[in-house]
């Protein structure tokens, strides 16, 4: 291949731009000319009113003084259009009307698909993995996943002093879309006293309980993480916890963080607060960990290409960059069992 486009999709992450970076780098040290997207698989589209707004040529200077920057200097959005299959096949036409003989997409689990679809339509497309939810099975860690991490401890870090002072128990919502790893990896980091995740059921009222036994046997204050996609697994029905505590007024069956806080409250007799990490945990420069990932990723994908593979996506396994079939990067559990019995026993309050 001579000429290739790269693009990230999806929410941005931490070490996206350091990817974008070694892609562009990487092509040209192997005669190869680059094509940035703008904002994902829309620049693909080139829905936009002019040219530059969705693709350009990229030189080494395009990606100067970015591997330190969070963000990601491509834009990123997610495009609903792209699931359909003749705008697949239209974004295929335009790249190769542009010369583009494969693709680099960097992002999580939609933009694969996308990728994946780019491929079945004659476009060799490669894969690299950006997502703080580091929920690609097949990848040991993902890009941004690092940061994020490293975010959420910090925060922590600074709730539980005011959590100290004022003897609470904090609850910190973390993200992770549908994934517990970042609760978990949180949760182990700060030594909390439980993480709450998608993948192991959970009830509220044992929460409550367990934060009652943790008063009566000495602790003041008590961090307990919560990952954005919890309710899945909660095992009481919001219908019987809305008859329980009717002075709560759970109007609607998704439960809010501070709803949490509440019944805890009201189970433990323990004043308790709630924490909405949010973006914060996309933000930010990228991890020393985060920056090689993406480097050592991104150059990876653009040598598939200069041997004509697409349709892989790249990943790490064992400290060693690896390379599976698309399909089957976007199936499987990162779900660590011993990581979650391990925050039990070093920081739950037992019966
Ligand atoms: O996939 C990354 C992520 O930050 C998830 O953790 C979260 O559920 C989601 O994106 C939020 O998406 P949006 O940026 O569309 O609000």
């Amino acid at each position: 291949m001579k000429r290739i486009g790269v693009l990230t999709s999806g929410g941005d992450a931490p070490g996206m731009n350091a990817a974008v970076r070694a892609v562009v780098r990487t092509a040209l040290s192997n005669n190869m000319s680059v094509v940035g997207f703008k904002r994902g698989f829309n620049g693909m589209l080139m829905n936009s009113l002019t040219s530059t707004d969705d693709f350009f040529d990229m030189t080494s200077r395009s990606v100067s003084g970015i591997i330190h920057k969070g963000g990601t200097s491509l834009m990123t959005a997610r495009c609903m259009e792209f699931y359909k299959p003749s705008y697949q096949k239209k974004a295929v036409r335009n790249a190769k009307a542009l010369g583009i003989e494969g693709m680099v997409c960097i992002g999580g689990n939609g933009t694969f698909k996308g990728a994946e679809a780019l491929n079945a339509c004659g476009l060799p497309s490669v894969g690299v993995p950006a997502t703080i939810d580091n929920d690609l099975a097949y990848s040991e860690f993902t890009i941004g996943f690092d940061t994020a991490l490293n975010t959420a401890v910090d925060a922590v870090n600074r709730i539980r002093d005011t959590g100290d002072a004022h003897e609470r128990a904090s609850i910190v919502t973390v993200m992770g879309r549908d994934c517990g790893d970042l609760a978990l990896h949180t949760a182990l980091a700060c030594g909390a006293e439980a993480a709450v995740v998608p993948e192991v059921p959970w009830s509220i009222i044992e929460i409550g309980e367990m934060v009652h036994r943790g008063v009566i046997s000495g602790k003041r204050s008590m961090i307990l993480i919560f990952a954005e996609g919890a309710q899945k697994s909660l095992k009481e029905d919001v219908k019987d916890l809305r008859k329980k505590f009717p002075k709560l007024h759970i109007n609607s069956d998704k439960l809010s963080s501070s709803q949490y806080a509440e019944i805890i409250e009201a189970v433990s007799g323990h004043e308790t607060r709630a924490t909405v990490l949010g973006y914060t945990q996309r933000g930010g420069s990228p991890t020393a960990n985060d920056r090689i990932l993406a480097t050592r990723t991104g150059s990876y994908a653009v040598k598939l290409l200069l041997n004509d593979i697409g349709g892989r996506a790249v990943g790490i396994q064992g400290n060693k960059i690896i390379d599976v079939p698309l399909c089957d990067a976007m199936v499987g559990s990162t779900f660590e069992e011993d990581f979650y019995e391990l925050v039990g026993i070093t920081g739950y309050t037992r019966k």
